[in-house]
C-alpha cells in the first residue's frame, strides 16, 4: 500500500471516522482509585505532592469513594496510615487496624464497591521496610508469616480482594494458602508482580509516611533495567496462586506491561504511580502542558500497551472526562 492509493488522512479527516477505526478506548470499568485511610474523624489532610488526594479518615474515605463509585469506577485500592509503628508491624493485621476498619465501613455502606486491600508491612513497620528486619537484612522467610495474617485480617474485614506489595519471594503462595484454609478461597490475589525499585515512588511513600529510614528496597523491589527477570516474577506468582498480576510503575514500563501481555494470559493490572501523576499535575500547574489531554493520553497509552486495568489517582478526573466525552448530540 503505498502513496498515492494508500493514504492514511483519509480516516483521520473527522471525528466519526477516528472514532470508528479506534484500536484502543478507555472505559470507566478499566480504573481503580487507590484511597489513604488514617484514624480520626473528618479528617481530610492534603497531599501537597499529589494535588486532589488526601489522607482520609473513615467517613470521609466513604464520602470520596462513593464519589467514585457514582461515577462508575468499580473498584478502589486502600492503604492505610496507622497511628502506632513497630519492628513486627502489628497494627498491619490487628482487627481493628485502619485498613481492617475502612473496608468493613466502605463494604457496609457501599456494597457494590469492590474493596482491594494493598498487603505490605513497610507503613506499619519503625523502619519503614517492607519486611521484617534483622541487622541491615530484610529478612524473607520471617515476614511471609505476617504477609498472610495481613491478608487474612483484610479479607475478614470483608475486603473482595487483597493485593501484596511487599516483593517477598513466596508471598502469594503463603497467602493462597491461609486464604483457603480459613473459607476465603473466593478471595482473588492481585500480585504486585513485577513492582520495580522506583524513584517514581516518592511522592506516594510521603502520603503514606513509609519511607525506609535506612538504605533502599533495591535487595527486594526489581532492578529497572531488567525484563526478563518481569517474566519469571509474573510466572511465579501465577504458579503460587496470582489471579491478577501487576506491573509497577506503569508508564517507564510500558514495554514490559506489554511484554508481559504477548506471554501471559492473565488480566493485567498496571499501576500509574504517585510520582507520574504528580508529574503531570506540576507541569500542569506550571502552565506547560494541558493536563487533561496528557492525562488522558497517559492512560490509553497504558491500555494500548496491554493493560486491562489501571490503577490511577487520575480515575476520578479520568472518568469524568470520559463521561463529558460520550454526550454526543444530534444535529438538524
Ligand atoms: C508499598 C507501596 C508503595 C507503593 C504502593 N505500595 C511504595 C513503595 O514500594 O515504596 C507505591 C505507589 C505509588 O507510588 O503510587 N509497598
Ligand atoms: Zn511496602
Amino acid at each position: 500500500m503505498l502513496f498515492p492509493e494508500y493514504r492514511p488522512r483519509r480516516l483521520r479527516q473527522n471525528e466519526a471516522f477516528r472514532r470508528m477505526i479506534r484500536e484502543t478506548t478507555l472505559s470507566v470499568d478499566d480504573f481503580i482509585l487507590p484511597l489513604f485511610a488514617i484514624d480520626g474523624k473528618k479528617v481530610k489532610n492534603p497531599i501537597k505532592s499529589m494535588t486532589g488526594h488526601y489522607q482520609l479518615s473513615v467517613d470521609n474515605l466513604v464520602k470520596t469513594a462513593r464519589e467514585a463509585f457514582n461515577l462508575g469506577i468499580p473498584a478502589v485500592m486502600l492503604f492505610g496510615i496507622p497511628d502506632n509503628k513497630d519492628p513486627l508491624a502489628t497494627s498491619a493485621y490487628a482487627n481493628d487496624g485502619i485498613v481492617q476498619k475502612a473496608t468493613t465501613a466502605l463494604k457496609k455502606k457501599i456494597p457494590d464497591l469492590v474493596v482491594i486491600t494493598d498487603v505490605c508491612l513497610c507503613q506499619y513497620t519503625n523502619h519503614g521496610h517492607c519486611g521484617i528486619v534483622e541487622g541491615q537484612i530484610i529478612n524473607n522467610d520471617a515476614t511471609l508469616d505476617l504477609l498472610a495474617r495481613t491478608a487474612l485480617s483484610h479479607a475478614k474485614a470483608g475486603a473482595d480482594m487483597v493485593a501484596p506489595s511487599d516483593m517477598m519471594d513466596g508471598r502469594v503462595a503463603e497467602i493462597r494458602n491461609i486464604l483457603d484454609e480459613n473459607d476465603f478461597s473466593n478471595v482473588p490475589i492481585m500480585s504486585y508482580a513485577a513492582k520495580y525499585c522506583s524513584a517514581y515512588y516518592g511522592p506516594f511513600r510521603h502520603a503514606a509516611d513509609s519511607a525506609p529510614k535506612f538504605g533502599d528496597r533495591r535487595t527486594y523491589q526489581m532492578d529497572p533495567a531488567n525484563s526478563l527477570e518481569a517474566i519469571r516474577e509474573v510466572t511465579m506468582d501465577i504458579e503460587e496462586g496470582a489471579d491478577i498480576i501487576m506491573v509497577k510503575p506503569a508508564l517507564p514500563y510500558l514495554d514490559i506491561i506489554y511484554r508481559i501481555r504477548e506471554e501471559i494470559d492473565l488480566p493485567i493490572a498496571a499501576y500509574n504511580v504517585s510520582g507520574e501523576y504528580a508529574m503531570v499535575k506540576a507541569a500542569e500547574k506550571m502552565g506547560w502542558i494541558d493536563g487533561k489531554r496528557v492525562m488522558m493520553e497517559t492512560l490509553t497509552s497504558i491500555k494500548r500497551a496491554g493493560a486491562d486495568m489501571i490503577l490511577t489517582y487520575f480515575a476520578v478526573d479520568a472518568a469524568k472526562e470520559l463521561s463529558s466525552r460520550s454526550q454526543f448530540t444530534v444535529n438538524g
